[in-house]
């Protein structure tokens, strides 16, 4: 049985002060869940608060990039040394914003997630595709094509610290979502590509997000599909009643 992962992306939002009142209000209904596995992802300057915040706490820290090097001139960059440091888990790696905005390709996420893997940390990988490639009957292509370049050379063995997250780009941060038919159809052919790339075992483990204006109203729905795992939560994570309904909807 795959345990359903929640994760809040909280994007370019929250003071320092805000994300330790809103981790609050989560741990005070989620301190102890064991059932969902709940991760909060701020941005890098909350992470130490947020994290001090968490101590004791079933909630697991991510957070939102990471450089593919390991320490040196690279202006601007955090390392997963400066992550581990702060008890991060999780790395989301890959996320449409990063690739449209910041010219992340499949090559560069694919070094991410060898660094992460290589580190402890456990990526979250972002995959999904835009109106334009879905009204042009491309979403598999572009989604098989994303998954074989992000997750290169990674072993069925290290798949085991693996998260996918299918984030259709058309559907982040809209309100459109995807259909539970459109996210589970996606969710099932990825995993069908994990099962060419590295077998049954690996494949079945996988957990497979998805991502794209989830919310508490659709989450229950989304989440009881064979093969959804999870959800990355954006907007709906910027609120501790919703982000918790959304959790609770996975247990
Ligand atoms: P929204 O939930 O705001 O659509 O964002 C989804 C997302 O991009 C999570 O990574």
């Amino acid at each position: 049985m795959r345990k359903k992962i929640i994760a809040g992306n909280w994007k370019m939002n929250k003071t320092v002060a805000e994300a330790v009142t809103l981790v609050q209000g989560i741990q005070a209904e989620l301190a102890g869940c064991l059932d969902v596995e709940a991760v909060v992802c701020p941005p890098f300057t909350a992470l130490k608060s947020v994290s001090d915040a968490l101590a004791d706490s079933q909630i697991k820290l991510g957070c939102q990039n990471m450089s593919d090097q390991d320490n040196g001139a690279y202006t601007g960059e955090i390392s997963h040394t400066m992550l581990r440091e702060l008890f991060v888990k999780y790395v989301i790696l890959g996320h449409s914003e990063r690739r449209s905005y910041y010219g992340e390709t499949d090559k560069i996420v694919n070094r991410k997630v060898k660094k992460a893997l290589a580190n402890t940390l456990r990526p979250i990988v972002c995959v999904g595709e835009t109106l334009e490639q879905r009204e042009a009957g491309r979403t598999e292509q572009v989604v098989e094509e994303q998954v074989r370049g992000s997750l290169a050379d990674i072993t069925a063995a290290q798949f085991e610290d693996v998260v996918v997250a299918y984030e259709p780009v058309w559907a982040i941060g809209t309100g459109k979502t995807a259909t539970t038919e459109q996210a589970q159809e996606v969710h099932a052919f990825i995993r069908s590509i994990i099962r060419d790339m590295v077998g049954e075992k690996a494949a079945k483990g996988l957990r497979i997000q998805y991502g794209g204006s989830m919310k508490p109203s659709n989450a229950k729905e989304l989440l009881s599909q064979p093969d959804i795992d999870g959800g990355l939560i954006g907007g709906a994570a910027l609120e501790a009643r919703s982000f918790i309904d959304i959790v609770k909807a996975g247990m």
